[in-house]
């Protein structure tokens, strides 16, 4: 965890807000009220005491009280479903209710004289958080555009070559990976981990299978699964692989403000991310990484041209978007950041510990996902014990939510059987965790 600051101070998030107002109107006249911003007055920014280390002020629910009070929240029901996407703060809703009314308004005159140049700011910012450079990052409408294209325009597939996904990786990539080998006559080997695991096993699952299997060319490999919140050691695994001549595409549709990372914490070529998960952009916001240097391997889309390989946009073709969502992207990053990565992340930890620290002393519970603190998140799986079947998840899933009023998601790809993701926002309560902690005392 860098150090990140600390500060969620009234001027960063007015500097949040400011960015809304940045749009690229040019035209004298046509820059009037819609575009300013002025949503700033009736929030309170709680501020945080000096030398407090994000670990302890992960604890402070007065603190996260405050914070909780610039979201927007559905009251009635305790959601712990918040690895789905993720909520905009209200001073991004605000930025995002104003770029759509400044669109709407200017319409064709303003896209197409002027998004491109706004398009490019929030790629450079999209750039500068994940500490890459902008010719690198190609942004998206959510990750599954990125990983889908990398994987489906991967052009260095040839006889004999195998490509390799494990049962943690996201359900709809797994199913990409096995077209691309299958399209190909070529084979895809899933490897299995284990329901928990530390860094080290991880790893050596994966040298494992890279040792029994050859003739691999192609991995996918995920940050933090979207099945139980394992983090993976992505670094590591992927050194190895490309001592072996593997090429890495990464899945970070989860990871990124989740966890506090820059992309050189990887050390992977290419990789897909999403904003409008843990960044708290608009829906409809992702990105993709490819690395300068790193797009000889990866076909233009289909139609468009590259004639040196060397353009990453020419790696999506985005077509008519949500202008508005792109707009938002600074605002949501400078939102971001005004909490505070390692804040967030600690907090999310903390939230996640909440529950299973109490669900290592039930017998009656299996809690999957990471065996330390290393392999963990904020997002954490679990079952009752023996119970595996996709049945037995769907009845668990309704009880929690029908009988105790917490809301939560099951998840179906893991080898070992079916779970209950639990995933905590930083506007949920200890007190609506505890609400879980006292549903899963109930559930013995
Ligand atoms: C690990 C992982 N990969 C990929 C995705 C796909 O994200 P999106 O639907 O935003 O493209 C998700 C979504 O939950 C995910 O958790």
């Amino acid at each position: 965890m860098s150090k990140e600051s600390k500060v969620l101070s009234r001027r960063n998030v007015l500097k949040t807000l400011g960015a809304v107002g940045a749009y690229s109107i040019t035209a004298s006249g046509l820059t009037h009220a819609s575009t300013q911003i002025n949503a700033t007055n009736d929030v309170n920014f709680p501020k945080i005491p000096a030398g407090l280390s994000p670990e302890l002020l992960a604890q402070d629910e007065s603190f996260w009280a405050k914070v909780a009070q610039l979201y927007d929240k559905a009251q009635g029901i305790v959601n712990l479903e918040h690895g789905y996407w993720g909520k905009m703060s209200l001073p991004v809703q605000s930025s995002f209710i104003e770029a759509t009314k400044m669109v709407n308004t200017q319409l064709s005159f303003y896209a197409r004289k002027s998004y491109n140049k706004d398009t490019e700011k929030s790629t450079i910012k999209v750039a500068e958080a994940l500490g890459a450079q902008a010719e690198e990052i190609v942004l998206t409408r959510n990750a599954t555009e990125s990983v889908h294209n990398l994987i489906r325009q991967y052009k260095d597939l040839g006889e004999n070559d195998t490509v390799l996904f494990t049962d943690i990786d996201y359900p709809s990539f797994k199913e990409t990976m096995q077209w691309l080998a299958s399209s190909r006559n070529q084979k895809a080997v899933e490897v299995v981990l284990p329901a928990q695991a530390n860094q080290q096993q991880i790893i050596d699952l994966y040298t494992q299978a890279f040792d029994k299997h050859p003739n691999l060319k192609l991995m996918l490999l995920t940050h933090v699964s979207n099945q139980h919140g394992l983090v993976l050691p992505v670094k590591k695994i992927a050194k190895i692989a490309k001592q072996r001549g593997i090429d890495v595409i990464c899945d970070c549709a989860q990871s990124w403000g989740l966890l506090n990372f820059k992309i050189t914490d990887l050390g992977v070529d290419w990789a897909g991310f999403n904003l409008h998960k843990w960044i708290g952009s608009p829906v409809g916001v992702g990105a993709l990484y490819m690395k300068k240097g790193s797009l000889e391997k990866i076909s233009p889309y289909p139609g468009e041209h590259d004639a040196n390989n060397t353009n990453a946009s020419t790696r999506v073709h985005t077509a008519t978007t949500n202008f508005a969502s792109i707009l938002t992207i600074p605002a949501a990053i400078n939102f971001h950041q005004s909490i505070g990565p390692a804040n967030k992340e600690a907090r999310l930890r903390h939230l996640r510990s909440l529950w299973t620290s109490e669900a290592k002393n039930m017998p009656h519970i299996e809690v999957l996902g990471g065996l330390d603190e290393e392999s963990s998140t904020g997002m954490c799986s679990f079952r009752l014990q023996g119970k595996t079947s996709l049945d037995d998840a769907k009845h668990l899933q309704k009880r929690l939510e029908n009988q105790f009023g917490v809301f939560t998601v099951l998840r179906k790809g893991l080898a070992s059987g079916c779970c209950i993701r639990i995933t905590p926002q930083i506007f949920i309560s200890a007190t609506e965790v505890q609400q879980l902690v006292k549903a899963m005392k109930a559930l013995a």
